[in-house]
């Protein structure tokens, strides 16, 4: 069976989903686990080989949502595995915290090499996205000497209680939790498609930066009380949202004139996947800090926060992690880097523009499809009611999920009413076709009955 998996190129559905194994384990599931998982379908996943996974029922699936966009090598790649067998077998833990070992150098002076900036770099890691976000919190206030913090509406930074204080992306990741950091404020995010602040897609991020410097700095913060601003260069949970070029330089012009930091939550979006390194390189900034996780070690549990050396001041004991920087993550890290480097990410480039341009013409051809968007394999559908009122369509993007799950393809819902491509970044063009045909097939059923 295991040579089934590792040929296939696409799906292969051997019956009705779930299967029986799949339907025992959901049920052990639902008595012994956590409720506060959204599972959206019942994938019951066993083992995955590059962009396929296989369920306990030898169902094979084509997987574009790669474990929440982590997957950026694909499923097991035989040089990441190898590079973790090594380390494992050398050295799994000793905590960077209080010893020293080389991989931890190896890493930061890669990322260094990879992060724009003339400046020197200093890394500090940890085990997840929301880690690297309490770190910049924490440096950023360290560093500035002052306390306040600025974030976007429909923005996700991580559910540990500084990192939530940041999020505003869901009323009920926050419900229920009690009070949470203070003084955070919130700005609309310019989101090309539904301007928050009702102007049209060409001035909405004229229209953000007004709002900060005319209502949020003139009645709510003073400038020179702030730390940092975070964002992220495209918005992922909220949606899948580009942040227009000229806005980001305009930010990142806004934060240098007022001694603010500015902060790229590069979680979702950074490592390559949008086709550069980093997604704010897009737009030619340069942030002071930059948060990586998620697709940095091909689905091994690293975080890193990167920032300039002259702002990486904080004294030993100020911050660290027994975990963070552990030597088979970071073993997992340098074989991800080497496979980006060698083509995987000109390749996220390439199939993204190949997926852009057959989507392209969604928003005509169906009624139900507002806007599709992204850049390189970070892409976004995003459905509506209908096109004039662009009320967000939140069911039928659901349905649309889960049939493309019943088609062999894997996706997932991003904000509140798009659906997000964001597949290992080594998938190919018949791959790419088979994903966009099966997602069409999904939108005319879904529009057929309703
Ligand atoms: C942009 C962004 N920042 C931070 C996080 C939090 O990452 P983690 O779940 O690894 O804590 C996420 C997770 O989805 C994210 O998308």
């Amino acid at each position: 069976m295991i040579e089934a998996i590792l040929d296939a190129k696409l799906p292969r559905l051997l019956g009705p989903l779930p299967g029986p194994k799949a339907r025992e384990v959901i049920a052990l599931d639902a008595r012994h686990l956590s409720p506060s998982f959204t599972r959206g379908y019942p994938l019951v996943a066993r083992r995955g080989r590059g962009a396929m996974v296989e369920d306990v029922d030898a169902n094979v699936f084509l997987d574009f949502a790669a474990g929440i966009a982590v997957a950026a090598t694909g499923h097991c790649h035989p040089r990441v595995v190898e590079a973790i067998q090594r380390q494992a077998a050398e050295l799994i833990h000793i905590s960077g915290t209080d010893f020293y070992y080389p991989q931890m150098i190896d890493l930061a002076e890669k990322l260094e090499k990879i992060t724009p900036g003339r400046e020197p770099k200093r890394v500090f890691y940890g085990n997840s996205g929301t880690e690297a976000i309490e770190a910049a919190i924490k440096l950023a206030r360290y560093a500035t000497g002052r306390e306040k913090l600025i974030a976007f509406h429909g923005c996700f930074h991580g559910r540990t209680m500084g990192s939530l204080s940041l999020t505003a992306s869901k009323a009920v990741q926050r419900k229920g939790f009690g009070s949470l950091l203070s003084g955070v404020f919130h700005i609309p995010y310019p989101n090309r498609y539904r301007c928050p602040l009702g102007a049209g897609a060409h001035d909405c991020g004229d229209d953000c930066i007004e709002h900060l410097e005319k209502v949020v700095f003139k009645k709510l913060v003073d400038p020179s009380d702030v730390a940092a601003i975070f964002i992220e260069p495209v918005q992922g949970e909220g949606g899948y949202l580009p942040a227009p070029s000229k806005f980001l330089r305009d930010l990142a012009d806004l934060c240098a004139r007022h001694g603010i930091l500015l902060v790229a939550d590069e979680v979702q979006c950074g490592m390559g996947r949008t086709g550069k390194w980093w997604a704010s390189e897009h737009s030619g900034i340069e942030p002071d800090v930059i948060c990586v996780a998620k697709g940095i070690a091909s689905g091994m549990p690293l975080g890193a926060m990167i920032a300039r050396a002259s702002l990486m001041t904080w004294k030993p004991g100020a911050h660290a992690s027994t975990f963070g920087g552990n030597p088979v993550c970071l073993a997992a890290a340098l074989a991800t880097i080497d496979l980006l480097e060698g083509g995987y990410m000109e390749n996220a480039r390439r199939m993204g523009n190949h997926l852009l341009e057959r989507m392209k013409g969604w928003p005509e051809r169906f009624r139900s499809v507002g806007d599709v968007r992204g850049l390189g394999l970070m892409l976004g559908i995003e459905f509506v009611v209908d096109r004039a009122s662009r009320e967000p369509a939140r069911e039928f993007r659901d349905r649309v999920v889960e049939r493309a799950f019943h088609k062999g393809l894997l996706v997932l819902g991003a904000g509140e009413s798009t659906l997000r491509l964001c597949p290992p970044l080594l998938i190919d063009e018949e791959q790419a076709d088979f994903a966009a045909s099966a997602i069409e097939e999904s939108i005319s059923e879904v529009e057929r009955a309703a």
